[in-house]
């Protein structure tokens, strides 16, 4: 296995469909509220890629080698759902937290992209997890430029997060992403630095760390697709598809209703 170093042409595909990707859940965000289905989310999303976009979900019927066909245009996962929870009949209540996972491709690229949504006043617990996942995401992005190693970016998410008092999942990962969904390197969410592969300029890959608010252990449901925090605590994630630089890196999943980086990026002297 290799990784893919993008050229030019593949990489004004990708911002696209990183920006389409992210466009989604803009799109997405107003009905994320009580009383909706995890199903009608998933109807919204997929119309709204297939007849405004002109994007298809790569979700849908996605198989990867082990898995039945992933049966929904995204995945949902509420509270003790680490990743990959399939849309269905679940109302969504008050105090819910629920990620959304977005995978567009257009014109053969795919954008992979998730935020957090808290259904009403989030708990003051379900919030901080979700802002510290949040930081262990752009700890990690900050750390991409060519030079860096891919353990840099594992080592600041696990620190961040084990500081908190969190746990990281080590199942799965962020993933190469170009022609193909899920490609060459992994992206581990734990580390140390100076570790694994070299950065080098025209990789993309994602950055999405999936964050225990117990232990890290994980359950998968019957469904085949469903994995659950075992001690059944809140799991929080967010996820990025980003391009490695000359200089440093450029979030390829952004949008007009992307939630600003945190003060310490935003803040960097350069
Ligand atoms: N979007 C997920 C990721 O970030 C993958 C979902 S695979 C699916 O890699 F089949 F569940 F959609
Ligand atoms: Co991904
Ligand atoms: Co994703």
């Amino acid at each position: 296995m290799s990784i893919v170093i993008k050229d030019a042409t593949d990489i004004a595909g990708m911002r696209i469909a990183g920006r389409l990707a992210s466009e989604v859940l803009d799109y997405i965000t107003p009905f994320v509220v009580a009383g909706v289905t995890t199903g009608e989310l998933d109807r919204l999303c997929h119309e709204y890629m297939v007849n405004v976009q002109g994007t298809i979900p790569a979700p849908l019927n996605y198989c990867p080698p082990g898995y039945t066909p992933y049966p929904k245009a995204i995945c949902t996962s509420v509270n003790d759902v680490i990743c990959h929870g399939i849309p269905g009949d679940k109302v969504l209540k008050n105090e819910d937290v629920v990620n959304l996972d977005i995978t567009v491709i257009k014109d053969g690229y795919h954008g992979d992209t998730s935020r957090m949504f808290c259904i009403g006043t989030p708990k003051p617990f379900a919030k901080r997890l979700n802002d510290i996942t949040y930081e262990c995401m752009w700890l990690g992005i900050d750390q991409i430029k060519p030079g860096a190693h891919l353990g840099d970016i594992g080592f600041v998410i696990q620190q961040h997060a084990e500081k908190a008092g969190y746990s990281v999942v080590r199942e799965f990962c962020g993933h190469g992403i170009g022609k193909v969904f899920h490609e060459d390197p992994q992206v581990l969410h734990y580390g140390r630095p100076g570790t694994l592969t070299e950065l080098k300029e025209g990789m993309i890959f994602t950055v999405e760390p999936m964050i225990n608010a117990g232990r890290r252990e994980i359950k998968e449901m019957p469904d085949g697709w469903t994995i659950k925090t075992r001690d059944r605590k809140l799991s929080a994630q967010w996820e990025h598809t980003v391009l490695v630089t000359a200089t440093g890196y450029e979030v390829l999943t952004v949008s007009a209703g992307s939630p600003p980086p945190p003060d310490f990026i935003t803040n960097k002297s350069a």
